[in-house]
């Protein structure tokens, strides 16, 4: 389906990684549970806690942001899905690989005290093609002992007990930095240490969905290293005020370089958050457009990113109704856009994109979600430190 980028390479020059921004941790409380700023408290968290950058070195780290990576860290992961994408495994590897689990058990959790449908599958599809073995908990918030008062922390211990890596989404920023904190000093009985992905928390950050966004622009466009992206005019539609994914993808793109504009198309009270617009302008790589007009703008896009409005971020369902029908992708309104667009979302949808739209070849949302597949793969692989597809390092 896609022509093959072989490696995708980052320039050195422009391997800088961002500024964190503060992102407060929630004060939000849930009946009988504590807010996460009572949780940080509890368990000695200093208020700007960070999990340690990455830096080529994965293992034993928590994985609750992208400001934690480096452009090098990101083309690891591009080239490593594009290996797993161009070398789906053939009969043989699988056994070897079944030997392998069987050798060395290992298993990965998901934990959603949030809905998801896309991320929880997509993972957990990507540890079993890897041979781990997979505990789901779809539902933590009224199918474990989060419904007897148990805080985030002490699940996120009792699961390390059971699994070196854990998928973690919460509705309320800072939850993944909780768990990450709480792991930290655990040591489990086969000398392994647990470890946290953060796969959404509030309004925060969802670095996993951006290393999969990132890699289909780059196998979309056919890319072959970090200077094409800076030629892209990337845009970005809908409530970017509440989305943790446009969060997570703006600053990857910033900390790779960034594209040559940047749009951020919205109503104004669904913007970009401040922090986040400062710290492109900060980096000086990419031009930033602030607007309302999509229709203005369309025209000189090479990637349109659209999102729905995030009801269930709203106090006042009235005002988040104001918003719903702002913006509709449609064939006619795709007339208007390049011949070469990519259009992708990170979904679900609501009536933001037309289903008429899904038949044009520019539209490439539900082949994002395949490549979640690969990318998750890429990252497991990384995180417990297996290269793939080279599987005899399963046995040093
Ligand atoms: C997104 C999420 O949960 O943040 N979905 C996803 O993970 N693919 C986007 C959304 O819910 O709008």
């Amino acid at each position: 389906m896609f022509a093959s980028v072989e490696r995708f390479e980052i320039i050195p020059d422009i391997t800088r990684i961002i500024e964190p921004n503060s992102s407060e941790l929630s004060t939000n409380k849930r009946e009988g549970s504590l807010s996460m700023k009572e949780e940080a408290e509890r368990i000695g968290m200093p208020e700007h806690w960070r999990p340690p950058k990455i830096e080529g070195e994965w293992g034993n780290k928590s994985f609750i942001s992208v400001e934690q990576l480096t452009a090098n860290d990101f083309a690891e992961i591009v080239n490593m899905a594009t290996r797993i994408r161009d070398t789906r495994m053939s009969k043989e590897q699988r056994a070897l690989f079944e030997l392998k689990s069987w050798l060395f058990p290992l298993s990965m959790q998901t934990a959603f005290y949030e809905p998801s449908t896309r991320t929880r599958t997509s993972f957990e599809a990507a540890a079993q093609i890897l041979g781990l073995d997979v505990v789901s908990n779809p539902d933590m918030i009224r199918m474990s002992s989060f419904s007897k008062g148990e805080t985030v922390a002490d699940n996120a211990i009792v699961m390390g007990e059971i699994s070196p890596v854990i998928v973690q989404r919460h509705p309320e920023v800072g939850a993944a930095a909780i768990a990450a904190f709480a792991l930290q000093s655990m040591t489990r009985c086969d000398g392994t240490k647990p470890r946290v992905i953060n796969a959404g928390d509030g309004i925060g950050e969802h670095p996993s969905q951006a290393l999969l966004d990132i890699t289909t622009i780059i196998w979309e466009k056919r890319l072959k290293n970090a200077n094409d992206l800076h030629r892209l005019h990337i845009g970005m539609l809908g409530d970017l005020k509440h989305g943790r994914t446009v969060h997570s993808l703006t600053k990857s793109l910033n900390c790779m370089g960034g594209p040559a504009v940047f749009y951020f198309i919205s109503p104004e009270q669904l913007s970009m958050p401040q922090p986040i617009i400062e710290s492109l302008t900060r980096g000086g790589q990419s031009e930033v457009v602030v607007t309302g007009d999509l229709a203005e703008v369309l025209p000189s896009l090479d990637v349109l990113y659209v999102t729905r409005i995030q009801n269930e971020r709203f106090k006042d369902l009235d005002e988040c109704r104001r918003y719903e029908n702002l913006y509709r992708i449609t064939p006619e309104i795709m007339k208007e856009a390049k011949k070469d667009l990519t259009l992708i979302h990170p979904l679900p949808r609501r009536g933001e994109i037309d289903p008429r739209v899904d038949s044009d070849p520019r539209a490439a949302y539900f082949r994002q979600v395949g490549n979640g597949v690969d990318v998750r793969m890429a990252l497991l692989c990384c995180m417990f430190d297996r290269p793939y597809p080279n599987f005899r390092n399963w046995y040093k």
